[in-house]
């Protein structure tokens, strides 16, 4: 009589989302180096082509976290075209999908904070239209512009100060628009877009009150003071323009809802 062996299938592992903050790996969290110091996990990273360096998995090694045994890059190339993208898209998760049904772990390595314009945003949805039962987890992290405040010595916000945090690739209309609005405006990825920037920041009198950084937190950070030098050059794409807008109108502020002046508790107490 023949026996009948029959495999166990492991219990799918879990994705986690880890954010690594954007150079500095004195900002990864306790939560994501925990996770990063597990040998049974698998690391996979971003890559925008496979002869590039991942940013990413650059910070994790330069804090002294060892690549595990088993790791891989994820192609997600720099380009507009929706097709080409869904396509790299469908094939990282199929790749995540295949390594979780093994039962193990993967970690996806992010660059800043994972739900701040993050390919593991992408990943995450892909993963869960392939499988809605897969259990993806995110661990929270420094975002670029935090950082980018804290190195320039810059509040993003105060009291009552509205911030946008906006890719700069709307256009300069959009964001001279928002110079209405705003207290604060973080523009993200400024790169193609950053001689006309300027010209607008020049012509609204913000030149002194921007400030650009470029690779925050790593080896190479470059901070520019004054911004108009930047005209002309190029600069990386992982950079960005912090520009405080002090003269803005602001509107009537709903009472109740700050703190009270001492000129209006007198004329209070005076009835
Ligand atoms: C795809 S988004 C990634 C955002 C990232 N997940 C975060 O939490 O900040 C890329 C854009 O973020 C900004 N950025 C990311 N890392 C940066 C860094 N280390 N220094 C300056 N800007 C950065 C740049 O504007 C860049 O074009």
């Amino acid at each position: 009589m023949t026996e009948l062996h029959t495999a166990a299938v492991p219990a799918p592992g879990r994705l986690f989302g880890v954010s690594l903050g954007p150079g500095d790996p004195g900002l990864i969290t306790r939560r994501a180096w925990a996770l990063l110091e597990r040998a049974d996990a698998v690391w996979t990273y971003p890559v925008r082509s496979l002869r590039k360096e991942s940013y990413a998995l650059d910070i994790a090694l330069r804090g002294g976290l060892a690549l595990p045994a088993q790791h891989q890059p994820l192609l997600f190339p720099m380009t507009h075209d929706v097709e080409k993208l869904a396509r790299h898209w469908l094939k990282a998760a199929e790749t995540v999908k295949a390594l979780l049904a093994t039962g193990q772990d993967v970690l996806f390595l992010v660059e800043g904070d994972a739900s701040t314009y993050a390919s593991f945003c992408y990943l995450a949805r892909v993963l869960r239209e392939l499988d809605a039962e897969a259990r993806i987890d995110i661990v929270p992290g420094v975002t670029s512009f935090n950082a980018a405040c804290a190195r320039l010595q810059l509040p993003l916000s105060e009291q009552d100060d509205t911030i946008a945090i906006v890719p700069a690739a709307y256009g300069i209309a959009a964001v001279e628009k928002m110079l209405d609005d705003f207290d604060t405006l973080v523009l993200m990825k400024v790169k193609p877009l950053l001689d006309d920037l300027i010209d607008l920041l020049a012509r609204r009198g913000l030149l002194a009150h921007s400030r650009f950084i470029e690779k925050a937190g790593s080896p190479v950070e470059r901070i520019v003071h004054d911004v108009a030098e930047l005209k002309g050059t190029q600069v990386n794409y992982l950079s960005l323009l912090l520009v405080k807008n002090p003269g803005r109108v602001r509107g009537d502020m709903q009472r109740g809802c700050r703190k009270k002046t001492s000129t209006e508790i007198e004329e209070e107490t005076l009835g």
